[in-house]
């Protein structure tokens, strides 16, 4: 899973709601208000640091490990934001802070200057397993680009089968060392060295320093791959007000302040994901995150799928959900979606099972787990809670930490049959006896980890 966010950019006008459960007294104080100004808010970068930890926190467990975390930003929080993700994250998996150009430029928006950029703030899970975009460039003359490995990496001992002797007919031996003395590395294996220096095409060079440099002569014509600019082209991603328009193309009014635009998440998204990935946006607003998924899953036959989670209930319903549905019949796009209502909470705000959490919850919640899809309450019957294939599931609850798997449980089903996961605090029955009835004993969640 890959994550693009675009959280409230605490500007002091959008009076966002601070609305965490958290135990802190001077946090809960500040529940349910809503966050105003500087000047009448003196806490106002707390409170968003405040929420945008948690968050964070759990959109990193969310992430795969090759995955990165884009996340939408401008100066008001641009600085926080940054630490906080070097804390989480690591700042050593930072990537990039992308720049893109928002607004066209017609009046400045301060005495002084006329903003017109924004950030996305990027990291990635872990930057050793992220395969990142880079950008193409058919170059009109001969260029040449260093065989030696540079930056990260860059040493023998980090991949000792890349340090070996290359021969050149006017310097001898030449192995890779770095201008501070030190061994390096190649760029290549050996096999591709070889076809290189056979095909004419490796370079070498005496440096100031005396060390003598290889490298690859790419010929006029050919393609090569640069490192992804930080700055977005603005041709390509347009800006918010193209997203305005767009949304205004969709319900015929407009429905929702500053939504980016589709050309940015798509631009932002395509930059590592492939396409089977699946998107996470939980800041959704008007649902562009969706709608770029759509469009380029249209344009490759991609089959990447989004997960799009909005807190405002009326938003949820009347914008993001509606501008999806209306986006797939607009611009005929083969992918639906499926929309969820969260439920009354299971967990406290320490992660334990809430105490007045009754036997139907439970049950949806383990269905839900065991089978990503929703209960149907109508074939609850006794323990047993629903089925998916040939295994059904089957719940033992009446009293926390009292709910036992015993003889009286098996008189209520068949010998062998379909295989039966049957949830419960304790178990007493013996291994060969479950191996008859073909059940797997499992223990009732009754926490949650809680950042
Ligand atoms: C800036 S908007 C996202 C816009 C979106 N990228 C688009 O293109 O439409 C942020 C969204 O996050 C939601 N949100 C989630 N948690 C929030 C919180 N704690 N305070 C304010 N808004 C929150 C808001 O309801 C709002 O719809």
């Amino acid at each position: 899973m890959h994550i693009y966010i675009d959280p409230p950019y605490n500007t002091g006008n959008e009076k966002w709601v601070y609305n965490d459960k958290v135990n802190s007294p001077k946090i809960k104080k500040w529940i349910g208000k809503v966050v105003g100004s500087e000047s009448e808010d003196l806490s106002r970068h707390d409170k968003w640091l405040c929420m945008m930890y948690p968050r964070l926190k759990l959109l990193k467990d969310l992430l795969r490990d090759d995955g990165a975390i884009f996340v939408s930003i401008d100066d008001n929080e641009y600085c926080h934001l940054k630490q906080i993700m070097d804390e989480i994250f690591g700042d050593i998996n930072f990537i990039e802070s992308f720049i893109w150009k928002s607004r066209l430029g017609k009046g400045a928006t301060s005495q002084t200057t006329a903003k017109l950029h924004e950030y996305i703030i990027t990291y990635a899970k872990d930057v050793n397993l992220l395969k990142f975009k880079t950008d193409k460039r058919i170059s009109s003359k001969d260029s040449k680009e260093r065989l030696r490995q540079w930056g990260q990496g860059d040493s023998r001992e980090d991949r000792p089968t890349m340090y070996y002797p290359i021969y050149s007919k006017d310097f001898g031996k030449v192995f890779p060392k770095k201008p501070d003395g030190t061994d390096g590395r190649w760029r290549i294996s050996k096999v591709k060295m070889d076809q290189l220096i056979e095909s004419g095409l490796v370079l070498f060079e005496m440096q100031k320093d005396g060390r003598v440099e290889a490298y690859r002569v790419i010929p006029a014509g050919n393609e090569t791959n640069t490192a992804y600019s930080s700055i977005l082209d603005s041709e390509v991603v347009k800006t918010t007000a193209h997203g305005s328009i767009e949304l205004k193309g969709i319900f015929g009014e407009s429905k929702f302040a500053y939504p980016k635009p589709s050309s940015l998440i798509k631009e932002v998204v395509s930059l590592c994901t492939k396409e089977d990935d699946i998107i996470l946006d939980s800041f959704a607003g008007s649902g562009t995150t969706g709608h770029a998924v759509l469009d380029l899953n249209k344009k490759d036959d991609g089959n990447r799928k989004f997960i799009l989670i909005e807190m405002e209930d009326k938003i949820a319903k009347d914008i993001t959900a509606e501008r999806i549905e209306r986006a797939i019949k607009k611009y005929g796009y083969k992918d639906g979606f499926e929309y969820c209502e969260l439920d009354k909470p299971l967990f406290d705000e320490d992660g334990q099972i809430e105490k007045t959490c009754e036997f139907d919850q439970f049950a949806t919640y383990i269905y839900f787990t065991e089978t990503q899809t929703n209960i149907d309450k109508k074939k609850i019957k006794g323990n047993f809670i629903g089925e998916l294939g040939d295994v059904e599931y089957h719940l033992i609850y009446k009293e926390k930490y009292q709910n036992v798997l015993n003889e009286s449980f098996l008189k209520k089903i068949k010998k062998g049959g379909n295989k039966k996961v049957v949830y419960a605090d304790k178990c007493l029955l013996d291994d060969a006896m479950l191996a008859k009835y073909n059940i797997q004993f499992k223990q009732i969640p009754y926490e949650v980890k809680v950042y």
